[in-house]
């Protein structure tokens, strides 16, 4: 046996910001009251003869947990694809910390501090969970790949988010989805990030696990520096750790309000009436 068990109490650590996140004066006094980290404006994107956005207007704050939520193809994982600079809108501006921003790749993104986990997750089977986990941003001393050190530091990283991963030398293949989807957060957290967007980061998940995430998402708002957007389908879960909720129907935002105003049996009403007038 190697390590205990983490009880219960011990919950999960929170990275604090990382060494190179720059001078961050983000005096939090509440929940979403931090400077606002990122807004979409007028954001439209096709797809062919498929309208997948229609004049997106969103923002969140460092310190707040924005929920997004709508059916499939609602157009969630296409804004959180355009916010992380990998498809570019037809129309509309994306200001990142107050300032307008032609998102150029997912490179560009990351270099302001966007910080994606995406739907479809992005590991490298082949390669162990270590390696995925610094994928381009390997630890070098001179030509070579400093393994053990990025061993030492992903296990401990992934031990913070609570998941157990049997090891950190196995193959991505070999793992669960709740496994893989713990390594995709634990990794986006383990940055300089300013801006979190999780796609359905709990989707694959068990109870057990799902909860972990969800406490960890919010030990990161109570930290104050980072936006997050989390999407999932389950809106007791968007409820519960969202300070605010959007709701996406095809390809438009049709509902914004704080979490404490609104219930899910007013959400899934909003979303059923679509149901009911088509
Ligand atoms: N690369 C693409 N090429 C063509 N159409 C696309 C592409 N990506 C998304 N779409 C279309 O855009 C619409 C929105 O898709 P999107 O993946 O954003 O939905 P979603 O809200 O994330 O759904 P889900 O809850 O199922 O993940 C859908 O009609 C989808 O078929
Ligand atoms: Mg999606």
């Amino acid at each position: 046996m190697s390590e205990e068990e983490t009880t219960e109490q011990s919950g999960l650590e929170v990275p604090g910001p990382a060494e190179d996140a720059g001078p961050g004066d983000y005096a939090s006094t509440g929940p979403g009251s931090g400077a606002e980290a990122l807004r979409v404006e007028g954001i439209s994107k096709r797809f062919g003869p498929v309208t997948a956005l229609r004049d997106i207007n969103l923002h969140v704050r460092a310190g707040e947990v924005l929920g997004l939520i709508g059916d499939n193809g609602a157009g969630k994982s296409t804004l959180i694809k355009i916010i992380t600079g990998f498809h570019r809108p037809d129309s509309g501006r994306i200001l990142v910390a107050g300032e307008e921003t032609q998102l150029r790749s997912v490179a560009h993104a990351r270099s302001l501090g966007i910080e994606t986990v995406y739907q479809d997750l992005a590991l490298v089977d082949e390669l162990p969970v270590y390696l995925n986990f610094f994928l381009s941003k390997e630890l070098t001393l001179g030509p070579f790949l400093r393994h053990r050190e990025m061993r030492r530091r992903a296990s401990a990283a992934l031990d913070e988010v609570g998941i157990n991963i049997p090891s950190v030398s196995a193959e991505v293949r070999a793992l669960s989805g709740g496994q893989r989807q713990a390594i995709a957060v634990a990794r986006a957290v383990n940055t300089a990030a300013k801006v979190l967007l999780l796609d359905e980061p709990l989707a694959a998940m068990g109870a057990r696990e799902g909860g972990q995430i969800l406490r960890l998402i919010e030990r990161l708002r109570e930290r104050g520096d980072l936006a997050i957007i989390l999407i999932a389908h389950n809106y007791s879960q968007v409820v519960d750790v969202c300070d605010r909720v959007n709701l996406l129907q095809h390809g438009e935002i049709t509902f914004d309000r704080p979490s404490a105003e609104t219930s899910v049996a007013e959400l899934l009403e909003l979303v059923h009436a679509e149901y009911r007038t088509a």
